[in-house]
């Protein structure tokens, strides 16, 4: 923790004012209780309990870890479980925190019963997670004192405070790390009547006249996500003032949903071009993300991260050891669109070789060598 200069907390903690229009409507849309907050009632009944008790004891609520893909509330949460606990919350994120002393910073700021939120918590670096370790198990900060053989190591005790982390990928995160929070809380995508309901709460706070019909309507092509359904309604907001009199329902929802190329199953043109390299361009698979992303002019992370989650949930993509493969299901969604699905590679090479199957210099082969 001797490296650099004096850490600049307001840096890398997010108080940066925000002027994307975009973001500022999110925000504003965020519930800001757990009740109301819609959905994921396992995970809502759960933490009850964990705050209850924290509240009870007057102590610092355990380390939350919450982990799911991106939009479903992870944020929304974190500022919710700080309310409800009558704490402040700090916002900070994995790759911000640059340095060891970047985080000694942060701790030893915060006040007791404080609330630190990590988002990307699986992007921080090694150095900056051993900071972390003491910190979140005895809120002990370990640091060195000089330098070569005369350097030793002082410990300096911290206010109890309480980490919320969040993720889209909890296999990134090193165990050491996992096993320091008390609570881990999965977010689920959201089924329709809870996505109908985060729209129609969403179109009352911005003035939307949206009928029941239009809710659905969006729900439905919502991919089980509360930020895309609030995207949507904006978007079919505009639609129906500029083509209508402002009113949204099913009607005005549709054509302007077909207007931005989402399909009936909520796939946008990204989607359907990911699914439509597979079954064109690599016989339907396997093919490895690398690949994928390329063609998608994406980061293989981004694919794994927005894109293939909802797809598999649907049940159009499966992941194997090979690569990926889009199902019959999503072969049958693209004919239905008008694609050109040509028949699959993968039923001739799964016939053993003996029986005249693949021959090592056919396409298929030589396929399967570049998936990953
Ligand atoms: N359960 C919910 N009820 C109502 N609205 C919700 C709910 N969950 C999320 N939202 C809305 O969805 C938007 C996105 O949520 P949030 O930013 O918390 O997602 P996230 O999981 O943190 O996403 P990311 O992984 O991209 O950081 C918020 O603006 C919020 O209004
Ligand atoms: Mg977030």
């Amino acid at each position: 923790m001797s490296d650099g200069p004096v850490t600049d907390i307001a840096r890398i903690l997010d108080e940066s004012v925000e002027d994307d229009s975009e973001v500022i409507v999110e925000r504003s849309l965020r519930p800001h209780t757990l009740d109301e907050y819609i959905g994921q009632r396992e995970l809502k009944s759960n933490l009850s309990i964990l705050l209850a008790a924290a509240r009870q004891r007057g102590d610092a609520a355990d380390h939350v870890l919450l982990h799911g893909p991106p939009g479903l509330g992870k944020t929304t949460l974190a500022t919710i479980i700080a309310r409800e606990l009558g704490a402040n919350i700090r916002y900070a994120s994995g790759p911000a925190i640059e340095r060891a002393g970047d985080l000694a910073a942060i701790l030893t700021s915060l006040d007791e019963r404080d609330v630190l939120f990590i988002d990307e918590v699986h992007r921080l670096n090694r150095a900056v997670e051993e900071i972390l370790y003491p910190a979140m198990e005895d809120f002990a900060l370990d640091v060195m004192i000089g330098k070569g053989p005369s350097a030793r190591s002082l410990r300096l005790s911290l206010k109890p405070f309480t980490i919320i982390a969040a993720t889209t990928r909890a296999g990134r995160i090193s165990s050491p790390l996992r096993d320091r929070f008390g609570a881990t809380y999965r977010l689920d995508f959201y089924d329709v009547a809870d996505l109908r309901s985060i729209a129609e709460r969403s179109a009352r706070l911005l003035g939307v006249d949206l009928s029941p019909d239009g809710a659905t309507a969006i729900a439905r092509r919502g991919r089980g996500t509360p930020r895309v359904v609030n995207r949507l309604l904006r978007r079919v907001r505009d639609y129906a003032q500029i083509n209508g009199d402002g009113r949204v329902d099913a009607d005005t929802a549709d054509k302007a949903l077909a207007a931005l190329e989402i399909d009936e199953e909520g796939l946008d043109g990204t989607d359907r071009k990911l699914l439509a390299a597979i079954i064109q361009k690599f016989g339907s698979g396997p093919v490895g993300v690398q690949a994928l992303a390329a063609v998608l002019a994406e980061e293989p992370e981004t694919v794994e991260d927005v894109y293939e989650p909802f797809l598999l949930r649907l049940g159009f993509l499966d992941r194997t050891p090979q690569g990926r493969i889009a199902t019959d299901g999503a072969r049958a969604h693209l004919t239905k669109l008008g694609y050109d699905v040509p028949p699959p590679r993968r039923a001739e090479s799964e016939q053993p070789a003996f029986w005249g199957g693949a021959s090592p210099t056919d396409e298929s082969a030589t396929q399967s060598e570049t998936a990953n």
